[in-house]
């Protein structure tokens, strides 16, 4: 009997130490005042992109979401391949956890993306003209209801351009036309009328062929009525640094009436970098910073995630990482000290 006693106390203290590890520890306070209250001081929202599996199983790493930042995008979690895995059923859950730390936490969140080429669920690609629009009319119209009053802002059509200029040709636009672009944001202001309808593009970011396109293709859709009210820079860099021409490509598109937000920022190194590289890559920081600072319309600016163990460079382009403000053990690089300095600036 006792020996039983005994090991069903040590089998209880085994679970509650292995609990307590995949947790993780507490996270290391970071030193100066918190991105979040510095923005918030100069009138910008400053987010990140989450990954819910590690909110969930890593607890600096969400302490950290909650302490430094004002807003949050789910990185994948609102991609339809996630939300829509099969035609007509929708899994919220991952998306939901997110938005409620969120809001938990007393941020905002950007809803990434409605209408997007990529990680697409396989059903959409074998779907006719018909059953695309009408899978887009339904997939637009249950998310933005299943958030409305909880996700203020969405990106509603991403990276709809080609770096030529021209409209990627996505399912979309080859069943839908290019008029899906436009129906898409009409759909969006009929789901959720009090949300903000953001159009979001990569590397559009100096004036280019894609960034004369995008403007050409707002401000006609502007004229002819469509709901758009924002513009969203993704800004990936590296140390080719902010491209010339950033500011005043956005002061155009400011004065078109709509408003700024930069969405995925980060600055990829090769990797391993070295002291000086990740100083330079403090400085392009810098400029993301200051670029958004300098243009009125520009009130939003998201990093695409916080820390060098948790960044989609690493995974997708081999020799390149280290491109987000803390390192994989989640302490401070050059850019955290870069970015605070530049929103105090
Ligand atoms: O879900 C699987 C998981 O089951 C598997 O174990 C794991 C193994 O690698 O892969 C997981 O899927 C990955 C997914 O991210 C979730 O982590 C995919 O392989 C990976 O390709 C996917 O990458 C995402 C990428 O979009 C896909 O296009 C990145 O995390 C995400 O940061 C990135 O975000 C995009 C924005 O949406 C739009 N702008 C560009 C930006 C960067 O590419």
């Amino acid at each position: 009997m006792r020996r039983l006693a005994v090991g069903a106390v040590f089998a209880v203290v085994v679970i509650g130490a292995l609990l307590v590890i995949g947790q993780g520890g507490p996270a290391e306070p970071l030193p100066g005042q918190p991105l979040r209250a510095l923005g918030n001081a100069k009138g910008i929202v400053v987010g990140t992109a989450v990954r819910e599996d590690q909110q969930r199983k890593n607890r600096a790493y969400r302490e950290l979401i909650a302490a430094q930042f004002q807003s949050v995008t789910p990185e994948n979690e609102m991609k339809w391949y996630l939300l829509q895995p099969e035609q007509g059923r929708f899994t919220f859950e991952a998306a939901d956890r997110v938005v409620k730390e969120a809001l938990d936490a007393g941020q905002t969140v950007r809803g990434h993306s409605l209408v997007f080429h990529g990680q697409l669920p396989l059903w959409v690609g074998k779907l006719g003209r018909r059953e695309l629009e009408g899978a887009m009319r339904a997939h637009i119209a249950e998310v933005m209801r299943h958030y409305a009053g909880r996700v203020g802002v969405w990106d509603v059509v991403n990276e709809a351009l080609l770096d030529d200029g021209g409209l990627r040709p996505s399912p979309f636009l080859k069943r839908l036309g290019s008029g899906y672009i436009g129906e898409a944001f009409g759909l969006a202001r009929k789901a959720d009328p009090k949300a903000k309808l953001y159009i979001n593009e990569i590397g559009a970011e100096g004036i280019n062929a894609k960034s004369n396109r995008l403007y050409r293709l707002v401000r006609d859709l502007k004229s002819q009525g469509a709901p758009i009210d924002g513009v969203g820079f993704q800004t990936h860099f590296n140390l080719g640094g902010v491209p010339d021409g950033f500011v005043d490509n956005m002061r155009r598109f400011e004065a078109l009436g709509l408003e700024i937000a930069l969405t995925e920022a980060d600055v990829g190194l090769p990797v391993p970098p070295t002291t000086e590289q990740l100083e330079a890559q403090s400085q392009v920081y810098a400029r993301i910073v200051e670029s958004c600072l300098a243009v009125k319309a520009c009130k939003s600016l998201t990093f695409w995630g916080f820390t060098d163990g948790r960044s989609w460079i690493p995974e997708t382009q081999p020799g390149m990482g280290a491109a987000t403000l803390l390192d994989e053990q989640l302490r401070p690089k050059p850019a955290f000290a870069a970015v605070q300095r530049a929103l105090s600036g």
